[in-house]
């Protein structure tokens, strides 16, 4: 039991160290550096520590506990970007919201990654759009208004 926690404990504090060293390296890159960022795999750094822990390792989601997690893998819902950078601003059900956790870089950058590589969506999602699609929702955490007509 004890060890349960304190390997749980020691698991959150690693994701902790993931996210600031992404948001390091994601300021570094905003800086106009010559390199471009590397956002196909900062996208996949992204999933693998946050998104992956409930949708599982092949994008095709799972069930249990009461819990329903759709599959982002060949989902056809993903097709517009505006979905899945909406449901990353506002979360939906089940899932939470990431503005306090994921920088508009960062949440570009994870749903580059699941739309190219899981689906056959390759066009980029940029910062500026997560921007874009953010001045256009109400801040986070308000109920779903993806049938709002926006
Ligand atoms: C705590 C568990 C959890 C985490 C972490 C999580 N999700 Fe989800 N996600 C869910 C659940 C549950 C739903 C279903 C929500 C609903 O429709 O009620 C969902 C739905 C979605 C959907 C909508 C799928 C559809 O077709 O309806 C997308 C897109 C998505 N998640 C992407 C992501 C991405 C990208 C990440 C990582 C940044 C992520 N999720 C992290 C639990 C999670």
């Amino acid at each position: 039991m004890k060890r349960g926690w304190s390997s749980i404990l020691a698991m959150a504090g690693a994701s902790v160290v993931f996210l600031a060293a992404v948001s390091g390296r994601a300021q570094d890159t905003s800086g106009g550096g010559s390199s471009g960022p590397p956002a196909v795999s900062e996208g996949k750094e992204i999933y693998e520590q946050i998104c992956q822990a409930c949708h599982m390792a092949d994008a095709r989601g799972g069930g249990g506990a009461g819990a329903q997690i759709p599959a982002l893998a060949g989902n056809a819902n993903l097709k517009d970007p505006k979905f899945i950078i909406t449901i990353l601003l506002k979360g939906r059900g089940g899932m939470p919201w990431f503005t306090e956790m994921l920088t508009p870089a960062q949440m570009a950058a994870v749903a580059t990654y699941v739309r190219g590589h899981f689906n056959s969506y390759p066009d980029p999602i940029s910062e500026a759009d997560v921007k874009a699609v953010a001045a256009s929702l109400d801040g986070p955490g308000k109920p779903d208004c993806m049938t709002c007509g926006n």
